[in-house]
């Protein structure tokens, strides 16, 4: 079926998408390259189907997504990105969005910011199967990203991503609570996560921080902007790509989103849990995106005795070793040491509510949250 992709009112490419697959048949006239997604390259005039085919299917539910296969199979839906279409490819993460040619639809009538929408296709990846042949499939959970369960809610009129834990503890919920909190003692811009229990099992609740003005690029779609020198390394190409765009701050932002991430050691900062935000309409970068996505960190997968502060721990994305990545940190100075005093209290309080973990693990994750910050402290006062 021929569309037309769409980057929020404006036509920018006319495409062709197979109602078998999902996937992108064939391209059409382009009308503006300039808002072509950022990645997308753009050359001798004409776009490559491959890669806009990945960025196109890039937006579907991950195959890794828990409860992805049980969902499927109960809407009767071969693959994930067979959802993509039934919300014309509508996110709460940027303004994208493929128009059926034969229908004359505007942003301004289906957006996801400023329309409600059904949770049915939400509900059913937390496993809550509606029985009932009447199920939307228009859902703004068709186009998001990442393993954990998750789903978008409307929260007293404002659009919310609900986000759950994994076994045994069921610990990420609290870690994005605990990340808000040093980032808000710090003055770290992030995107701030309370907690909410649903049936005793912990869930992170946060904002959307995008807004119909505005647009998410992960850092992974930034660095396909430019192609990589084998001798430059991952870090220094993001911030080449970063300011080839003209997006500013973005050395400072990742100072200290690699400090909060040595801090509550988080494992999981790939090129998509990172990026920077854009005007959608004038397309002028405002800059690096909150941090967001905390929650893959402070042992959450691992029994009490093998939380050591002071181990070889794993990281993402430029190191595969904290010890290492946090060399790259080229500035302290703005970090003060003391605002985080008694954040391990403050973690403590919070990880009582939950009913996965219990006071010894409290205790242990307490002890080398604190002795992170005392390790970080050390560091930085060589420097
Ligand atoms: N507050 C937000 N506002 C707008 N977009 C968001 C927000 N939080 C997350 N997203 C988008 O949703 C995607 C998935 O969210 P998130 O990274 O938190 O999930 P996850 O399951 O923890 O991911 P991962 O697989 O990296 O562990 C993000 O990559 C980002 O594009
Ligand atoms: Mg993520």
């Amino acid at each position: 079926m021929r569309y037309t992709l769409m980057h929020k009112t404006k036509p920018v490419l006319r495409l062709e998408i197979d109602e078998d697959t999902g996937t992108v048949s064939g391209l059409g006239e382009l009308f503006t390259p300039e808002h072509l997604p950022v990645g997308i390259p753009f050359i001798d005039g004409a776009v490559n189907r491959r890669v806009l085919n990945e960025w196109w299917t890039g937006r579907s539910i991950p195959a890794s997504r828990s409860g992805l296969r049980e969902a499927l199979e109960w809407l009767n839906v071969y693959s994930p990105q067979l959802l993509l279409t039934k919300c014309y490819g509508l996110s709460l993460s940027d303004q994208y969005w493929l128009c059926p040619e034969s229908a004359a639809l505007r942003w301004e009538d289906i957006n996801f910011f400023e329309h409600p929408f059904s949770e049915d296709v939400g509900n059913i990846l937390f496993g809550e199967m509606k029985d009932g042949g009447n199920i939307s499939l228009v859902s703004p959970d068709n186009t998001s990203d990442g393993w954990l369960k998750k789903k978008w809610i409307i929260a007293d009129g404002k659009r919310c991503l609900m986000k759950g834990g994994s076994n045994p503890f069921q610990q990420e919920p609290y870690n994005e609570v605990l990340a808000s909190l040093v980032m808000e003692r710090l003055g770290v811009s992030h995107a701030t996560y309370s907690l909410t229990i649903r049936e005793e099992y912990p869930y992170s609740v946060c904002e959307d921080f995008i807004t119909p003005e505005t647009d998410l690029v992960s850092a992974w779609h930034i660095m396909q902007t430019q192609k990589k020198p084998n001798h430059v390394s991952f870090h220094r190409h993001y911030l080449n790509c970063c300011e080839a765009l003209g997006i500013h701050g973005v050395s400072d932002a990742l100072d200290r989103m690699l400090a909060v991430d040595y801090i509550i050691v988080n494992e999981d900062r790939h090129f998509n849990n990172f990026g920077a935000v854009r005007n959608a309409d004038t397309l002028a970068w405002l800059g690096a995106a909150p941090v967001f996505d905390c929650g893959t960190s402070m042992w959450y997968d691992q029994s009490a005795a093998m939380v050591r502060p002071s181990a070889k721990l794993p990281s993402k994305p430029f190191k595969s070793d904290h010890a290492e990545q946090i060399k790259l940190v080229t500035d302290f100075e703005w970090l003060d040491f003391t605002a985080l005093r008694g954040v391990d209290e403050e973690f403590s309080e919070i990880l009582k509510g939950s009913a996965f973990i219990d006071e010894a693990r409290c205790g242990v994750l307490c002890h080398a949250l604190r002795r992170r910050v005392e390790l970080l402290q050390e560091i930085a006062g060589t420097r």
